[in-house]
């Protein structure tokens, strides 16, 4: 699907780890901005109807071998452009300049004056403290350029007026740099004269406009929902668009939560009004599990079991409504960069399945109406949207549900604790007020057996962990301090109304080393 013709600002990722900021502190002007590879090709840039172009840092040195073969034609694509540190090396270097594969590093806090007057720094102080991050340095500036600023070592900030390419050696996009948010608004709106337009309502109403051109006036489009916030918002979106064409397929797995099936329907239904197919094929996956306990084989199952049922349905639905030729998915923009580093891969720690193999095996063409947006983001066109808070502030849950949080194998009656055990948690935690600044809270149940008393009867029961974790993405968490009177709830209720769990655990693990799930 081609990008809604909304004006934006393009961020061309080398691979830094500020790249993700730069985007959402433009976005923080309400303009929009995308991020793309460095290697994306002219008409991709340009199909985001881009009014400025900011090059990100990266790790690599523009002598590097490997460094990323970006193509230097985007700099004279006309549009203003901004280069930060990498983004400053890779300018004088494809200019004719000269780049030095620096001696003296420079990293951290540095402190910048600024030698004349330059629209990247209107109104902004001549002496300003900034986050420098970078070895190489530029020795010669292109024809045309001029010095703007200097660091007591280095260049901090070069212009060509002329072009309107502007170029700094450190982060504005970080909190360390002084002034970093105004050097970018500065840029934003002075120099590329973007208009501050980019708000919710905006997006919902050309995304709608989009889909709606794309899939044409009779093309018909499915859906995978599993009652997360990322597939519900991108359902709606499209619906919106398509209505009754738009069918959304849910699927009981069998590992969901406690009435979650029943919950998650009426939700879509009643106060989205999607068109949802609820398929209840927790039979089908439980008989596959059946004395399975390798996490790697529970996860591959039922990928692999929900993509039969999810086809089978699809089919179905061809035989009764006709063609289908389009496939929504949530994904957003943190699952977009994972699978495409500017340095190759990541190495597979965990195979997430959801919907991952099904547009090439069913020959289906993608919908991916949130995948330039970070969570917050999606948040908050789902209020727009208007979803209820309870689905909006719906913590994570993993497509193979409870399965990976029974250890070894998964049997009925363990789900059944577990789902009893989890709903306490969740109860709790919420009843704290705690559910919605916690990323993750949940319950594990351990095939751990241990001997406890209740009144006075000997009991020998399983263990149930709880988790609690802060993250920003899913990348890496710190497990979360639940307050002492909370655990002492979640703990007492789990054992005394829990026939079958008679300890409970609190897991104060981070990740690394650990992962957020147990399996
Ligand atoms: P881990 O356990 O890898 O989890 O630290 C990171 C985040 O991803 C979620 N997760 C999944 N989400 N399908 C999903 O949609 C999966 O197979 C899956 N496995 C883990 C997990 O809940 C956490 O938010």
């Amino acid at each position: 699907m081609e990008h809604p013709a909304i004006e934006s600002i393009v961020i061309l990722d080398f691979g830094s780890q500020y790249t993700q900021l730069i985007a959402r502190r433009v976005r923080e002007q309400n303009v929009f901005s995308a991020v793309l590879p460095c290697t994306a090709p002219l008409q991709e840039i340009q199909n985001y109807n881009p009014v400025g172009i900011i090059l990100s840092g990266g790790p690599c040195s523009v002598y590097d071998a490997d460094a990323p073969p970006a193509d230097g034609r985007v700099l004279a694509l006309g549009v203003p452009v901004l280069g930060i540190c990498y983004g400053l090396q890779f300018i004088a270097h494809k200019l004719g300049g000269k780049v030095s594969a620096g001696v003296k590093r420079e990293y951290g806090h540095a402190e910048v004056s600024l030698l004349g007057k330059s629209p990247l720094f209107e109104n902004l102080p001549s002496q300003m403290s900034v986050w420098m991050s970078h070895g190489d340095e530029a020795l010669e500036l292109p024809a045309g350029f001029e010095l703007v600023a200097r660091s007591a070592t280095a260049v901090a900030a070069i212009e060509n007026r002329a072009t309107r390419i502007f170029a700094v050696q450190f982060h504005p996009e970080v909190h360390h740099t002084s002034h970093g948010t105004d050097i970018l608004r500065n840029f934003v709106f002075r120099i590329c004269g973007a208009k501050p337009n980019w708000t919710a309502q905006r997006f919902i109403e050309s995304t709608v406009e989009n889909v709606r051109q794309t899939v044409g006036p009779s093309g018909r489009a499915i859906c995978a929902i599993s009652g997360g916030v990322d597939s519900s918002v991108a359902a709606t979106l499209v619906s919106r668009a398509l209505g009754e064409r738009l069918t959304c397929i849910f699927v009981n797995n069998g590992v969901l939560r406690k009435h979650e099936f029943e919950k998650v329907q009426q939700n879509l239904r009643s106060n989205l009004g999607l068109n949802v197919d609820a398929v209840d094929a927790s039979e089908r996956f439980l008989s596959k599990l059946a004395g399975v306990s390798d996490p790697e084989r529970k996860r591959k199952i039922i990928g692999n079991e929900f993509i039969e049922v999810f086809e089978r349905e699809a089919l179905r639905l061809k035989q009764v409504s006709g063609q289908v030729e389009w496939l929504v998915q949530g994904t957003l923009y943190p699952d977009v960069i994972e699978s495409r580093s500017v340095r190759g891969p990541s190495q597979t720690i965990k195979s997430h399945h959801n919907v991952g193999g099904l547009p090439e095996k069913m020959n289906l063409k993608l919908i991916e109406p949130l995948k330039d947006l970070f969570k917050d983001e999606v948040r908050r066109i789902g209020r727009d949207l208007g979803m209820p808070e309870e689905m909006v502030q719906r913590q994570p849950f993993p497509g193979p549900g409870l399965a990976v949080r029974i250890l070894g194998e998964v049997t009925p009656e363990r789900i059944s604790l577990l789902q009893d055990a989890d709903e306490i948690v969740v109860a709790e935690i919420k009843r704290a007020g705690l559910y919605t600044q916690i990323w993750q809270s949940f319950a594990v149940l351990l095939p751990v057996m241990s001997v406890g008393v209740m009144g006075d009867q000997r009991t020998y029961a399983y263990t149930c962990a709880i988790r609690a974790v802060n993250s920003e993405d899913g990348m890496t968490a710190d497990w979360v301090p639940l307050p002492h009177e909370v655990l002492k709830t979640i703990s007492s209720r789990i054992v005394n109304e829990i026939r079958g769990i008679n300890r409970v655990v609190y897991d104060v693990t981070s990740k690394p080393p650990g992962t957020i799930e147990w399996e």
